[in-house]
């Protein structure tokens, strides 16, 4: 594995992983953020990405987090697909569309550990965008004083995180949370945590994979072409930011590493 400690200078400065263990990577610094916000606070409120990198960092967790982290774990996502589905509850998770986030994160992790669903907090209760929005709002304000510790994001091949696109209206809202009616990425209708809500998180953990991803991060590693300007970049943290890259992905920001 290969660590890139945070760059000296420069507006977005993660420690950057290399390494073929993604899930593995990730686990571990999602648990042991998790474990000291615990400690230090009482509680910790963690924000969960959807997508295809994030399935197997919550097998992981499944397996590795420790149970007694579950008493004072409060869980929501960045992004939501709002889709046809009418559940009731988060624990009513069959009830939500087979390609919402949340059906993914129970699916593979919180359905089979004793999470308990008052502390789980849904983005889309149903498919009207507008009003779970101000639903979701209340609610994040309400039970998690309307702020992230702990964030695992994604990225897209166009540097977006969660469900903020480049150069889109979204990335300069500053409330809570927000309704996306055109992601380029399908379905069109989302939910999202704003750019300031992610950039507020203690710890952010972005996971990426593939090399359709490695010159656009190594553009947002270096602040150039245009890189320092998308989401994926704008995204700093409040303290600790970690990129967790697959060779594939980080294999450009590798190479620049070693030729200086
Ligand atoms: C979603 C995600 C989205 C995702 C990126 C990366 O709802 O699709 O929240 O922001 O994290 O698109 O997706 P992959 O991990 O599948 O590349």
């Amino acid at each position: 594995m290969i660590v890139l400690h945070r760059p000296a200078t420069g507006p977005c400065r993660p420690t950057v992983h290399i390494s073929p263990d993604v899930p593995t990577i990730a686990g571990e610094l999602l648990a042991g953020a998790i474990e000291r916000t615990i400690a230090r606070q009482g509680r910790c409120r963690l924000a969960l990405s959807g997508g295809s990198t994030p399935a197997p960092i919550f097998a992981w967790l499944r397996q590795n987090l420790p149970t007694r982290c579950y008493d004072q774990l409060h869980i929501t996502w960045a992004d939501e697909r709002v889709l046809p589905c009418n559940p009731s509850f988060a624990g009513d998770w069959q009830a939500f569309d087979p390609e919402s986030n949340l059906r993914l994160a129970y699916e593979k992790w919180l359905a089979h550990v004793p999470i308990d669903v008052r502390r789980v907090h849904p983005l889309a209760l149903s498919a009207d965008a507008k009003v779970e929005t101000l639903r979701f709002g209340r609610s994040f304000r309400q039970e998690m004083d309307g702020e992230i510790d702990v964030a695992l994001l994604g990225v897209g091949p166009d540097g977006h995180v969660a469900s903020l696109f480049p150069d889109h209206p979204a990335l300069d809202v500053d409330d809570l949370c927000m309704a996306v009616h055109d992601s380029p990425k399908p379905p069109a209708e989302r939910i999202t945590l704003s750019l300031p809500v992610l950039d507020r998180a203690r710890v952010v953990v972005v996971a990426a994979t593939g090399d359709n991803k490695a010159d656009m991060l190594s553009n947002a590693f270096a602040g150039v072409n245009g890189g320092e300007g998308l989401p994926v970049a704008r995204v700093r943290g409040g303290g600790d930011l970690h990129w967790v890259l697959d060779p594939a992905a980080g294999r450009q920001i590798a190479a620049a590493a070693i030729s200086k």
